[in-house]
């Protein structure tokens, strides 16, 4: 133990790491918030190139930097919100400007191997300058953390951003192997002996857990990662209690585990937060919603992350083109699997005219507040899940990688708030305008409206003061002072 702590009568301090990833920073800047409001001292630590791409993306007139330019993300809530949160950057171990979505398995190795080096060193640095550390808070994808803080002395909490039941699963993966559901041959029936989990279909796993080949850097790295979850002080997650009760207990069997979702912003902040995130630049779609009739426009995403094929896009946007719906589709340049310049059909843009915009990003939180938008073909990200719940915007489901086919479980099955886009792949376009229309103007549409009124109801009490999530994080602060207390004292 390297950290020369000083008796606990200063507020807590903490370490926050964000996992370099879209989804995985926007609940990350949320939780820093939440503890700061809650008394925390936060030095959030954001690696040099998310830190360049937000600050690229950003312009002045979607982004709050601050007016003292002091180079943070969080200058503008330091000032006007007066929370104590420091900023820095560190190397991931790649240079700056290197495309790691094109490299991705090299990425997966850098955030292993190199990433964790720099934040040692950054960590060291603020343990002895600011003896009141108390804990570093690491993305549950963090394969190096409970060591870390370990060495450091520092209680570890593990930021979980996914559904519940996937790190449920997780957490029983020698259940999976046991019983002959992971690796090659895998059985293909029904799985019923996880805690917290009824029943789930080998499908609905995350893809990781559906591949035959388990030994890739992206397995390794996962495997790596749960473990140390596992040893983790406390695990605080993006998820809502009541619903994913069962999961949540589970998991609470094994480890302190806090459910304070969802981690974003609400009332006005939720479509413009205090603090910029984004990694790319957004476009406004405003003006082209406020000429659409009242939840008339299906709105298309397939998240931060995932890839798609270009057959697959092309039936989707001639399925789309079929519906007649108007419709607002986010087109990442580095999305579709293709050297096309232009991944859509020949004429496609011509042909849907006024009817449709293509963006490459937009302030997804203000889409789905707009009062235009009806429906949303989603890839069950779980960021875009709970934002769509917040919205009462039903899900037309198109799961592509990663916990995104566990999500839709829940979506469609579980909860009942959105529909599959296909039940079979490949997707074709004839099934692809039917669901479009039956969710835009169909009995469908108007099913799923009404449970997501429900489900909404459920997320809106858990975060109401004094609801399940407002509880959990006191819980936590008053549980993690304790811990600091007897650590202290042994
Ligand atoms: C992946 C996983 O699938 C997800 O479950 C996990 O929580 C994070 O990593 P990702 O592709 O990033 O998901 O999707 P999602 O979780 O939905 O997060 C995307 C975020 O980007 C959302 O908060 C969404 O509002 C935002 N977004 C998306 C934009 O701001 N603009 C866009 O144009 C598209």
């Amino acid at each position: 133990m390297e950290n020369q702590h000083t008796p606990n009568k200063c507020k807590p301090h903490a370490i926050l790491i964000a996992l370099p990833l879209q989804g995985h920073i926007i609940p990350s800047v949320q939780l820093a918030l939440t503890l700061a409001s809650k008394g925390f001292s936060i030095t959030f630590i954001n690696t040099e190139n998310i830190h360049h791409q937000i600050t690229q993306s950003s312009s002045p007139s979607n982004v709050s930097m601050g007016e003292d330019a002091d180079n943070s993300i969080f200058a503008h809530a330091r000032q006007s919100l007066e929370l104590d949160i420091e900023y820095l950057t560190v190397s991931d171990g790649l240079p700056i400007e290197w495309d790691r979505s094109l490299n991705h398995d090299m990425w997966v190795g850098a955030t292993m191997y190199c990433f964790p080096a720099h934040v040692e060193m950054a960590v060291a640095k603020i343990v002895k300058s600011r003896p009141s550390v108390t804990c570093l808070i690491a993305d549950c994808y963090s394969p190096w953390a409970s060591k870390l803080a370990r060495k450091y002395g520092l209680l570890h909490v593990g930021l979980w951003t996914e559904a519940a039941v996937v790190l449920d699963v997780y957490f029983h993966l020698h259940l999976l192997r046991e019983n002959g559901h992971l690796g090659p041959g895998a059985r293909k029936d029904e799985i019923d002996y996880i805690p917290g989990i009824k029943s789930i279909k080998p499908t609905d796993l995350t893809s990781y857990l559906q591949e035959e080949d388990l030994t890739t850097i992206c397995h390794q790295s996962i495997f790596a990662q749960i473990d140390d979850a596992k040893k983790a002080d406390f695990i605080l997650s993006n998820n809502i209690q009541e619903l994913e009760a069962q999961p949540i207990s589970a998991l609470q069997a094994q480890i302190p585990f806090y459910a304070i979702g969802p981690l974003f912003q609400t009332g006005p902040g939720f479509s413009k937060g205090p603090v910029a995130t984004s990694l790319w630049a957004e476009s406004s779609c405003l003006d082209w919603l406020d000429t659409k009739p009242l939840g008339s426009v299906l709105y298309v995403s397939f998240g931060s992350y995932a890839h798609i094929g270009k057959e697959e896009l092309v039936a989707i946007a001639n399925g789309i083109k079929l519906s007649g719906v108007n419709f607002l589709w986010v087109i990442r340049p580095d999305m579709v699997s293709s050297d096309e310049p232009d991944p859509l059909p020949v004429g496609f843009r011509d042909e849907v005219g006024e009817r449709g915009m293509i963006v490459s990003w937009t302030r997804q939180t203000e889409v789905l507040s707009h009062r235009a938008v009806g429906g949303f073909l989603t890839h069950c990200g779980w960021n875009s899940t709970l934002e769509s719940i917040h919205c009462e915007v039903p899900l037309l489901c198109f799961p592509l990688l990663t916990d995104q086919f566990t999500n839709r479980k829940l979506i469609v099955e579980d909860w009942g708030v959105g529909c599959n886009l296909c039940d079979e792949r490949p997707v074709t376009e004839k099934e692809v305008s039917r669901k479009v229309q039956d969710l835009m103007g169909g009995s469908m549409g108007c099913k799923l409206k009404s449970k997501m009124k429900q489900v909404k109801e459920v997320v809106d009490n858990a975060m109401a003061k004094g609801g399940s999530s407002q509880r959990n994080v006191d819980t936590f602060v008053d549980n993690l002072k304790v811990a600091w207390d007897a650590r202290l004292a042994s």
